[in-house]
Order: structure tokens, then sequence, then C-alpha cells
């Protein structure tokens, strides 16, 4: 990942994807080819299975392939993991940590979050770290303090903005079509890089928005002060879509 303060597009293709969906991607590559993207990088997680045919197929396109989970092991007896090694080994650029639903569905801590992040960049693969609440913790006003607690505990020591994003989540907002307000979004992210700041970490780390994002309230996003770029889920299996909200994002 190039030192730049262009936004990322990401995509979040989650357990989605068989091989014939290749031709998403190629769609994708279609829609974005020839279009100067001066501000913006575009980046697609899609499932593992299908992650080494993007990989091959997005060569010498301005299209990044990552991966959505990693282990926090090097190799070894771990049925069923896959190691940062193997994710570099296919020429995947980075990948996504701590979403909400592997917290959830898979019990992943903060501590394991950052244990995977650290064996990640280990291994010069770049991380996106999700953070987020719940709607029970947003209603009973503990957001900051939550955020603040997994960005304490996700976060390796040695990030910089060449390695590392963070993606603000509501968990209540994803797939449920629902948005937060702009302003309690510029507010997260303040709150966000004033953590940042308070804990000399690199103040040029991006802070991504994700949630039911789609090419309608992409606008309205795209005018959060300090958006570093998107990571969207559902609508990033649309490739004409998704290829309109990379566009609006320049
Ligand atoms: P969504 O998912 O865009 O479908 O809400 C976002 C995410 O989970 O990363």
């Amino acid at each position: 990942m190039k030192k730049n303060k262009k936004l990322l597009i990401a995509g979040n293709w989650k357990m989605n994807g068989l091989k014939k969906n290749s031709l998403m991607i190629s769609n994708l590559m279609k829609y974005i080819k020839n279009k100067k993207f001066k501000n913006t990088d575009i980046l697609i997680c899609p499932p593992f299975t299908i992650a080494n045919i993007f990989s091959t197929l997005s060569k010498k396109s301005n299209l990044m392939i990552g991966a959505q989970n990693c282990s926090d092991k090097a190799s070894g007896a771990f049925t069923g993991d896959i190691s940062p090694e193997m994710l570099k080994d296919i020429d995947l650029e980075m990948v996504i940590l701590g979403h909400s639903e592997r917290r959830e569905y898979h019990n992943e801590t903060s501590e394991i979050v950052k244990s995977k992040a650290i064996n990640a960049l280990k291994n010069k693969l770049n991380v996106i770290i999700c953070v987020g609440e719940s709607l029970s913790q947003k209603k009973s006003g503990k957001t900051l303090r939550i955020i603040g607690d997994q960005l304490k505990k996700s976060l390796p020591d040695k990030i910089s903005s060449n390695n590392l994003i963070i993606a603000y989540e509501p968990i209540w907002a994803i797939g449920s079509g629902k948005i937060p307000t702009i302003d309690s979004i510029n507010e997260m992210f303040n709150m966000i890089r004033q953590w940042l700041l308070n804990n000399g970490i690199d103040n040029n780390i991006k802070i991504l928005y994700g949630g039911s994002v789609n090419k309608e309230n992409a606008k309205e996003i795209f005018s959060c002060r300090d958006l570093g770029g998107l990571l969207i889920g559902g609508v990033s299996l649309k490739a004409k879509e998704f290829s309109e909200i990379c566009i609006m994002a320049g």
C-alpha cells in the first residue's frame, strides 16, 4: 500500500461467491478500466476459495485483492486455518481483521484480533481493523468507551498509515439499510482520531466507514470530514453499483 491520502473503497464479499462469479470481477475491472482514479484505491476481499483466481485476474489492473481473515499462527497443525504467508503467496495485499461477524460468530476477542494483525504485518500484509458498537451499547451510551477499548486492545504497537487502516462499522448499520447521521459518523471519526493522537499513533491512518453503504447514501457519506474510504458488504457484490461508488469517490 502506497503512502497516500487516497480514499480506499473496499468490498467485503463475506461468505458469497463461487468460481462462476469471477465474471463479476471481470465486469468490475471493465467498469473501472481507463478511469483515472486520482483519489481512490479499490480493494475486493472475496472468500479464500476464489481469492487466487481473483488475484490472477486482477494482475495489471487498478484493483487490489485482499482476504477477510487470517490466522495468528505461522504454519503447522491448525486445521482449517490460513496463514498470512499463504495470502501473500497468492499476492493478496490486505486482510480485514476483527469484523463484527468474526467477533460475534467466532468469539474473536480484541486480543485475538491484535495477534492476527501482528502476524499479518510481520508478513507484510496490510491490515484493516474493524471496530464498532452494537445497538444496545449505543442505546446505553457506551459507544465511545467500547470503541476506545476495541482500539486499545486490537491495535498492534508498530503501526502506521503505511500498513494499517481502521474501519468504523456500527454493528447495527451492517446489512440493516440504516446508517448513522453524518454528524454521528463525524463524531466517531473525531473520537478515533483523538484516540490515535493521544496514544502517539500515526495520525495519518485512514478511517473507513462501513455499514449499509450504497450508491444513494455514498454521496452523503463522502461529505464526512476525515473519511478515509468505505468498507462495503452487500453492494460490493454488484459490480455496477460498486464501480459507480468508486467513480463517485474519484
Ligand atoms: P453491508 O456490510 O455493506 O452489507 O452493510 C458492511 C460490512 O459488514 O463490512
